[in-house]
């Protein structure tokens, strides 16, 4: 059994998980990354300690940082979308539960719940994107995940596609999280309608990722051409990639992945259109097998995966 921490832009997830991947107990709390980091550091705590209650065994700690982290994996370097640097995270963990806490990007956790029980289990090379608040990236090549010399590998988020109206929280323009994210989808949306365009999402009150999805599913036209828009650029993001390290196959994961084959059709198609070599080295594109839950799953066998 583990503790697996999902800390995402809008809610930590957190469960106890067996060795052969599967959830036992799942607590969840809001992101309150607007109260600052103590506040974060609160709630991780408590919930750890909740789940650490649950569990007669000896259980390691594992958790998912939408961000980079140093080298050593103790310090969160960088989180836009919680608007971290530099944190201390691992030391200050562990100095208030007195438990160990293994800390690991949350694309990555990811990537490794698919491969070890998921969508990516019997293959060498693959490739996770998470779609949610912002866009992740886990890669693993011949059977080893890759962090990359200064373990920053695998933003895939933060690769520029081309000017866009507003920047990422990183910091700079045309990062493909301001364009194939929850948050993209929501702000392309808002800026359309700001300018007149007609769409059943006016009529809704604060609409979120998944209301453009319904909508774009029932062919309203701004909610359809943002959905298009967005699996436009990743499938130029996929076919650069694919150009790149050629891996078998791509899991689209993360809370968009809920919109299922609606989502992942699009996606292939324009892989295909963008891809060098598409009848030679057409990758397999599928859906993460733990959709959503595979950063909690995988952060909780961190210990036995890297
Ligand atoms: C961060 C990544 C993270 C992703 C998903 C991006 O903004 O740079 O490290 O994996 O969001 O949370």
């Amino acid at each position: 059994m583990g503790i697996g921490i999902d800390l995402g832009g809008t809610a930590i997830k957190g469960g106890i998980v067996d060795y052969q991947g599967t959830i036992q107990k799942e607590r969840m709390v809001k992101t309150q990354s607007q109260l600052g980091y103590a506040q974060v550091l609160n709630d991780l705590v408590v919930l750890i300690k909740e789940l650490h209650q649950l569990t007669p065994e000896e259980t390691g700690v594992g958790i998912g940082i939408p961000g980079i982290l140093s080298a050593d994996g103790a310090t969160v370097v960088s989180c836009p979308n919680l608007n971290w640097k530099n944190r201390p995270l691992k030391q200050d963990l562990e100095s208030c539960l007195s438990l160990e806490v293994l800390l690991v990007n949350d694309a990555t956790a990811a990537c490794i719940a698919e491969a070890a029980f998921g969508s990516t289990r019997d293959k060498k090379n693959s490739v996770i994107l998470t779609l949610g608040t912002g866009v992740g990236g886990g890669v693993i090549i011949n059977e080893h995940v890759i962090f990359g010399a200064h373990g920053v590998a695998s933003e895939v988020g933060h690769m520029i596609m081309e000017e866009n109206f507003y920047d990422c929280n990183c910091g700079k323009n045309g990062c493909l999280e301001t364009f194939a994210s929850a948050t993209a989808l929501i702000r392309y949306c808002q800026k359309q309608l700001d300018e007149g365009t007609e769409s059943v999402l006016r009529t809704i009150k604060n609409f979120d990722a998944r209301d453009i999805f319904e909508f774009a599913k029932a062919g309203d036209v701004l909610a359809l051409a943002a959905v298009n828009r967005l699996t436009r650029y990743l499938g130029w993001a996929i076919a650069n990639i694919s150009d790149l390290i050629d891996p078998e196959v791509f899991t689209i994961g993360g809370g968009l992945s809920g919109a299922g084959e609606f989502l992942l059709e699009k996606i292939i198609a324009e892989t295909r259109s963008r891809l060098t070599y598409p009848q030679y080295a057409m990758p397999e594109i599928v859906l993460a097998t733990f959709g959503n839950e595979a950063g909690m799953i995988g952060a909780a066998n961190l210990s036995r995966f890297i």
